[in-house]
């Protein structure tokens, strides 16, 4: 039997210890005790700080691990010192340590045609950013951090200062701050390329359309799979993403690209070498693709998994909505979308609708849909 080293714990440590008994592999994950999760879900729990790398690699040793995976961005480079240390399939180390950088990759991928950057700079200080030719509106952000934190939308120079503060106040104690301030790409279609690579081909397995707020929260509302591009600018995004992949080192694993198309171009927002949240990768993908995306994933790190037949996947349709103060005409179809037929999982916590300012998906009010036909929750909103 084969195994498994998840690293992380919480809801991505259970998708894939869930992925492992259906694939007859033994699943082991390393976190401490506030990512453990229900015993039935992952066949092995291994208490530890994640940034103890040597203790994992001792373990793993032990074990007899045959691949690694990643389940969190933190977790991106310790999953390549496990896989080095025990010669498994994985990314350099050197590579897996910077990947997180968004300034970095942005400077990996500026000679792409295929994949373009907003005008961008690395700011110390404001001056850095006042002398620079990144026009307004603009945003800043943390070169990298996860997950909204100390990001802002400056729409003039008076909201700059603050916005510096912001993302500067966001670093750990005593560690110098670097931010990119970006040219802020307005309008256009936000989606997030959802790919596996397998020793160094990359394979694009879903494009997921995502609502947005926007400014100045930019907090995400919904997804949709698969994203409703033309066959030309599908090609395109998996084309630029694909050579994205390649510019900055990614060699083996799963990564959720983050991207914006505009009058036909497409413009890197960031690159996560990780699963998905937000249900995007469990159960969106499984749900519109047939694909058992997770699974994939373990296959391809323990090299039971060569490559992937994207012509044998279903064209199903998938989704997930929502329900919070920005998307209140939502409120009368969630109320009994459980009777509705392509109701797949419906999430409800409270008849108080609140503004969402930070996307924390087990406490919010969800539904997902899951359907052969396209969304069928905004067929039931034209119909009211
Ligand atoms: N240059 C940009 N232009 C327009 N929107 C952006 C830009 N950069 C980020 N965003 C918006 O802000 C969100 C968060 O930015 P992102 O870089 O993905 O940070 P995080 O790592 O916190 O997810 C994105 O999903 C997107 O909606
Ligand atoms: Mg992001």
């Amino acid at each position: 039997m084969k195994k498994i080293a998840i690293i992380g714990g919480g809801v991505m440590a259970s998708y894939f210890g869930e992925a492992c008994h259906r694939l007859g592999y033994e699943g082991h994950y390393f976190s401490m005790l506030d990512g453990k999760v229900d015993d039935s879900k992952v066949d092995f729990f291994h208490e530890i700080n994640i940034f103890n790398k040597d203790g994992i690699v001792t373990i793993c040793k032990e074990i007899g691990v045959d691949g690694v995976v990643p389940t969190t961005e933190l977790s991106v480079p310790i999953t390549a010192y496990v896989a080095e240390k025990l010669g498994l399939l994985g990314n350099p180390v050197k590579v897996a340590e910077v990947i997180t950088n968004k300034y970095r990759n942005r400077e990996c991928i500026k000679d792409l045609t295929d994949l373009l950057s907003p005008k961008f700079v690395a700011a110390k200080c404001i001056k850095d950013i006042e002398n620079s030719d990144v026009p307004y509106p603009m945003i800043l952000k943390p070169v990298s951090l996860g997950g909204k934190r100390g990001i802002t939308v400056v729409n003039k120079y008076d909201e700059l200062i603050g916005a510096f503060e912001y993302a500067a106040n966001s670093f750990r104690k005593g560690v110098q701050p670097l931010i990119i301030a970006e040219q802020f790409l307005e309008g256009g279609m936000e989606c997030s390329v959802e790919s596996i690579s397998i020793k160094g081909r990359h394979t694009i397995i879903q494009i997921t359309q995502k609502d947005s707020s926007d400014a100045p929260h930019c907090v995400e509302l919904g997804h949709h799979q698969p994203a409703p591009l033309s066959d030309e600018i599908w090609n395109k995004v998996v084309k630029g993403v694909s050579s994205g992949l390649t510019a900055i080192g990614l060699d083996n694993g799963p990564c959720h690209t983050e991207i914006k198309i505009i009058d036909g171009e497409v413009y890197l927002i960031e690159f996560n070498a990780r699963p998905g949240g937000d249900h995007i990768w469990w159960p969106m993908v499984e749900l519109s693709t047939g694909f058992d995306i997770i699974g994939a994933v373990a296959q391809a790190a323990t090299g039971d998994l060569e490559s992937i037949d994207v012509k044998s996947f279903k064209h199903r349709y998938s989704g997930l909505y929502y329900v919070v103060k920005q998307t209140a005409h939502l409120k009368a179809i969630f109320d009994t979308c459980e009777k509705e037929k392509w109701c797949w999982e419906k999430n409800f916590i409270t008849d108080d609708l609140y503004e969402l300012v930070q996307n924390d998906m087990e406490h919010t009010n969800y539904m997902i849909y899951s359907s052969e036909e396209e969304d069928p929750v905004e067929k039931l909103l034209k119909k009211q």
